[in-house]
């Protein structure tokens, strides 16, 4: 058992949401209790927005099929996920948000669109895509700690089966933008060691940030992941760059909605960046 685990008094854990107001009204109350099926429901953990650190949990019994699978982290409203899933039936789609709200509007998009291959996990990815995909550093808050035990599974955790995902999806993830704050930044080696243990081999994360120091900040992470693989090195520099002839940026990918934070970044005069990672093969 890890050192910390689901221990609330060892608080390293670093949170990169904030729970900003609680409440939607009656509609979605009632909406999100007729729609629980929805809900990946992981065993809860010590405090609010975790799960158990052996919450024994079944993708393929949750999703009724095994079928390539997408997770997306902090998917706000699912505006992303649920275009994607409405065309593209032959995969499923996980949703992770930590925040209430969000994650009842996502249930609320799922259930108006009719999709039948999304599901929400309310959570802190951070926390609980460790635990739901069986990897070493489940239960470990301690990010230094994490970071040692690498993307490795633990065959003996409960999940460990989990298939693995084709792609993680962070799009515009909360940007923390004064300095003193960057430390809750999501994409950071411990996360990107996570997401190269639930990433299948040759499967890919997609990122982008219309925050140009986030940006250079996900190069960075994705290009010093030992697993992971930035197939757009060098390539797309730009001159607002630390480092103007470094590069490393992918093109937007097709099949990004533009949700209402790109749009508010683009009506800012802010740039978007898209960054890849590509899972290497374990050996
Ligand atoms: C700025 S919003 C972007 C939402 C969406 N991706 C989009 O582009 O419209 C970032 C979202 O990520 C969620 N989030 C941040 N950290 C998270 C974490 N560790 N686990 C789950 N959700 C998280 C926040 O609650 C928020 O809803």
């Amino acid at each position: 058992m890890a050192k910390n685990e689901d221990n609330p008094r060892k608080t390293w854990r670093i949170r990169s949401f904030s729970q900003r107001g609680s409440r939607l009204g009656h509609k979605y109350d009632e909406l999100v209790a007729l729609n629980q099926d929805l809900f990946l429901r992981m065993a809860p953990g010590a405090s609010e927005s975790l799960v158990a650190p052996r919450a024994e949990f079944s993708l393929a019994q949750a999703f009724g099929r095994e079928a390539p699978l997408i997770v997306e982290v902090g998917s706000g409203s699912g505006e992303q996920a649920v275009s994607y899933a409405e065309k593209h039936p032959d995969v499923d789609v996980i949703c992770v948000e930590a925040w209430a709200p969000g994650a009842a509007r996502c249930i609320s998009r799922i259930v108006h669109s009719g999709v039948t291959n999304v599901r929400v996990l309310q959570a802190d990815a951070a926390q609980a895509l460790p635990v739901l995909f069986g990897l070493a550093n489940a239960g470990v808050n301690d990010p230094d700690e994490a970071l040692a035990l690498g993307p490795a599974i633990n065959p003996e955790h409960p999940n460990s089966a989990n298939p693995r995902a084709q792609e993680v999806w962070t799009f515009f993830p909360d940007p923390w933008r004064k300095a003193r704050h960057h430390k809750r930044r999501l994409v950071a080696p411990p996360f990107a060691t996570t997401v190269s243990g639930i990433l299948a081999d040759g499967g890919v994360w997609r990122l982008a940030t219309d925050w140009d120091n986030y940006a250079w900040q996900m190069r960075n992470v994705v290009e010093t992941t030992p697993w992971l693989e930035n197939p757009y090195v060098g390539e797309r520099p730009d001159v607002n760059d630390e480092e103007p002839e470094r590069g490393g940026f992918a093109p937007r990918w097709e099949e990004r909605t533009l949700t209402r934070f790109e749009q508010r970044g683009i009506e800012a005069g802010r740039t978007v960046h898209d960054i890849q990672g590509v899972r290497k093969p374990r050996v």
